[in-house]
């Protein structure tokens, strides 16, 4: 459990490596999830994120596997829906515009999605390992969109089941780096003098 002093589904939230094969979710449960990322704000309300819903089974799901990482090709397929997020990026001039702001509201609406599935006793992983651009084609993304990460969403399987590596991930350490190198004040640089932290930059896994 993260000691950490902040709100919860942020604070018990982490990447968990190992999901149930045999669980599955319901439409609903899928569409709520989505539901999430969709009240997520965005620049100009542009709502630029988009998701291929990935389920055992599916056209989607058959197209990603082989697609994925050799380090993400053993427990992604476990989880019982992966979200393939993909961001448009508005047309300006010949070609597609700025990808700044579609690239944070994608992730903040992905944040939304994750946080979601934590607060429905669900477990989320984000993964970018897996070729992009052969998913993105053999799915249909259009050249104004970017496939950008997958979501594997699930519950927590047996580490028997898997792979030793994937097994090890799940009591890894997890740190973080310092609050002073990143919030600054008068300069880049210099931490913010108010900077008072709650805990550790360390906590086991739940
Ligand atoms: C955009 C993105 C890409 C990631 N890519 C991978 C990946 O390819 N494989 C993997 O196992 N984890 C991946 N992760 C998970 C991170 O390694 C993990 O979030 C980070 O180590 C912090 O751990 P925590 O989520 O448990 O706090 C990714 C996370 C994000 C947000």
């Amino acid at each position: 459990m993260n000691p950490v002093d902040i709100v919860e589904p942020l604070r018990s939230r982490w990447s968990p490596s190992v999901f149930d094969a045999a669980h599955e979710l319901s439409d609903t449960e899928i569409s709520r999830l989505l539901e999430a990322a969709q009240w997520a704000p965005s620049s100009g309300n542009r709502q630029p994120w988009r998701y291929l819903v990935a389920v055992r089974g599916n056209a989607a799901h058959d197209v990603l596997v082989p697609h994925l990482s050799r380090g993400n090709a053993g427990w992604v397929p476990r989880a019982s829906v992966v979200f393939i997020s993909v961001t448009v990026v508005e047309p300006e001039g010949d070609g597609p515009g700025d990808p700044t702001y579609p690239l944070h509201d994608l992730g903040q609406a992905s944040a939304h999605l994750t946080l979601q599935a934590k607060a429905m006793g669900l477990e989320a992983h984000q993964f970018a390992g897996f070729d992009h651009d052969a998913v993105g084609a053999a799915l249909g993304v259009p050249d104004h969109a970017r496939v950008v990460a997958g979501i594997a969403v699930g519950v927590r399987g047996n580490p028997a089941e898997v792979s030793e590596r994937d097994a090890e991930r799940e009591h890894k350490v997890r740190t973080r780096r310092p609050l002073v190198e990143t919030a600054y004040g008068d300069r880049w640089g210099t931490p913010w003098p108010g900077i008072t932290p709650s805990g550790p930059t360390t906590a086991e896994p739940a």
